[in-house]
């Protein structure tokens, strides 16, 4: 029986959240070494056994091809690459189409945000000059993906996501990819995909604490960095990764594992993201993986309705990224995200972040709509629902803006 979904605050049970600041064999940690060398290990292992799976730690072959260079895009104020970077030295296997835009007058290389899409390349700008993926999507009329193929009419469908002119104006370039590319956002027992590349002999389908598809957008973004870091182009050293929604988890979990992303973005990310599973508030652990068993670790099932006996809970997803700066955005009107559970584990990712010298949020009360707090972890919440707007991109290179300053 389908349970109801709760939306009352006063029935959000009582928990305790693990600390992060103790091992599990209890050993408090009260240095940034013992930090480094032992509990976030100890954390990332947690993590990856229990919730999101084990990414692979074999290298693949990875090799990049450009496609196309147009120095005069968007009527002369970008430049625009095109390149796939391939996973195996088959040009059959799985690969990523890169679309990098950069500010046409820049100096030097550039601080960038990496971030997947869900419709295509081509759904982000109506500019003619991207590429129409040819990769399985999703369904959608009004996007134009008609019997799971982008079509014409899907260039530009999603612009309103996509600030593009913003971003680049601000001097950052913008680097995306279809997440599909990696893996097919649907249940096929991980039979496409990048998840096969990675199969022992005689293995068909990850063990049950081996990666799920948030595991493979995951690693994606880590191969595109990969990337990033061979074009002269781009300063690696201040890529941010972002991502709304299923991708906001995804950048959550790149972020946590890949340190070489400089700052994250989670963007209504939700349950398995931001927020809190012990508040039991809006999805909860028992509805994902019912609704997206192939979204994380068979043994994340464990916890259905258990919520209180996982061993971490995502206050450590983002204490993982510290000290680096971590940006968590909710909308008032996403409850199924719970608002108030991204606000809580940013919170207490707090001691994590001033152990490591820098500093967490000030207090435990939430900040009205539209009054975003920037600080090493930076939250907002505006009105409105599960969407990315441009009050949101703008807090973002703001935030950039605040800690990539030189
Ligand atoms: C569903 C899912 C969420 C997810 C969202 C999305 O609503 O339940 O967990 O974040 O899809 O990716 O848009």
């Amino acid at each position: 029986m389908a349970q109801e979904v709760n939306y009352d605050e006063a029935a959000v049970p009582a928990y305790s959240l693990p600390d992060p600041l103790v091992q599990e064999d209890g050993t408090p940690v009260t240095s940034a070494s013992s930090w480094f060398e032992e509990r976030r290990p100890e954390i990332l292992r947690l993590f990856a056994q229990q919730i999101y799976g084990k990414t692979p730690d074999a290298a693949v072959p990875l090799h990049f091809e450009t496609v196309s260079v147009d120095s005069a895009a968007l009527d002369g104020r970008a430049a625009r690459k095109q390149l796939t970077l391939y996973f195996s030295n088959e040009r059959s296997g799985p690969h990523l189409n890169l679309l990098i835009y950069l500010p046409k007058d820049r100096a030097g290389s550039v601080p960038a945000f990496v971030a997947l899409n869900y419709y295509g390349n081509q759904s982000i700008h109506p500019d003619p000059g991207i590429t129409l993926s040819n990769a399985w999507m999703r369904d959608n009329e009004e996007f134009g993906i008609v019997a799971n193929r982008a079509t014409e009419a899907s260039r530009g469908a999603r612009d309103s996501r996509w600030p593009v002119e913003r971003i680049l104006k601000r001097g950052y370039a913008l680097v995306t990819a279809y997440y599909g590319d990696l893996d097919p956002d649907f249940d096929d027992g991980f039979q496409n995909g990048v998840h096969p590349l990675f199969y022992e002999p005689g293995q068909s389908a990850p063990a049950a604490d081996e990666w799920g598809a948030i595991g493979a957008w995951a690693w994606g973004l880590s191969r595109a960095l990969d990337y990033l870091q061979t074009d002269a182009d781009i300063d690696a050293s201040r890529v941010a990764v972002m991502g709304h929604s299923r991708l906001g988890k995804a950048a959550l979990w790149a972020g946590a594992q890949d340190e070489r992303f400089a700052l994250v973005i989670s963007n209504n990310s939700g349950s398995g993201g931001a927020a809190l599973s012990r508040r039991r508030f809006g999805e909860t652990v028992a509805a994902i993986n019912t609704r997206f068993p192939h979204w994380f670790a068979a043994n994340f099932r464990q916890y259905n309705d258990q919520e209180d006996s996982l061993p971490v809970d995502q206050h450590m997803l983002l204490a993982l990224i510290a000290p680096r700066p971590v940006y968590v955005a909710s909308a008032v009107e996403d409850r199924w995200a719970d608002p108030r559970g991204e606000f809580l584990a940013a919170y207490h990712a707090g001691p994590v972040y001033r152990l490591l010298g820098s500093e967490g949020m000030a207090t435990e009360r939430m900040p009205g709509l539209s009054q975003p707090i920037l600080g090493s972890i930076a939250y907002h919440i505006r009105p409105g629902g599960h969407n990315v707007t441009d009050y949101d991109w703008e807090r973002y290179l703001d935030f950039a803006d605040l800690h990539f300053e030189d």
